[in-house]
């Protein structure tokens, strides 16, 4: 069943790719625009805009926290990623000094909508050529996993 969503992703992009080859101005056109209406402060971020999370403050450290979202880390993500070394995905060592929290937690929870729409996570997909897949992981098990992170920075 994963294969399979993995294949239908995989085509998506495949297609995606295909078109914005093709009609490049309207798609670059429409990200520009984006990316200028972050700019107002007023404005939510762009990966706010994609959701579901909207705003995080990341308060003290917390230790529980973070051995929660190590096992779900463990168990979750670690076939394709490593704290310090690149496997399928990125690194995460010192995710949260490159990225917002949101963008983090929005990446967890809808990798598919952030690489539809996210210039940082496209960019990481031209790099990987595998997208990352929606695993359907709720919002305080993503809390956890970020708290994890950040403890790796
Ligand atoms: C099927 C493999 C796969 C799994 C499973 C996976 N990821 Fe990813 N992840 C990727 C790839 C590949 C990328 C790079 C972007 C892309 O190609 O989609 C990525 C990107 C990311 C990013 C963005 C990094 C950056 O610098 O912007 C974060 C954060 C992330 N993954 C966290 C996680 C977490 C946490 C889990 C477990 C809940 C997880 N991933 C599970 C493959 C995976």
């Amino acid at each position: 069943m994963q294969i399979v969503r993995l294949y239908a992703i995989l085509l998506i992009f495949v297609g995606f790719g295909i078109s914005a080859c093709g009609g490049e101005s309207s798609e670059n056109a429409e990200s520009t625009k984006v990316e200028s209406e972050e700019a107002t402060e007023t404005e939510l971020s762009l990966e706010a805009q994609i959701g579901p999370i909207t705003q995080l403050e990341l308060a003290a450290y917390d230790a529980v926290l973070a051995a929660k979202g190590e096992a779900a880390f463990t168990a979750k993500c670690t076939a394709c990623h490593a704290v310090d070394t690149k496997v399928i995905g990125p690194a995460l060592a010192g995710v949260l000094d490159r990225r917002s929290p949101v963008y983090v937690m929005n990446m967890i929870m809808n990798p598919t909508g952030m690489l539809e729409s996210h210039p940082e996570a496209q960019a990481l997909l031209a790099e990987y050529a595998i997208p990352m897949v929606a695993l359907g992981i709720e919002e305080s098990e993503a809390r956890a996993i970020v708290e994890f992170l950040r403890g790796e920075g």
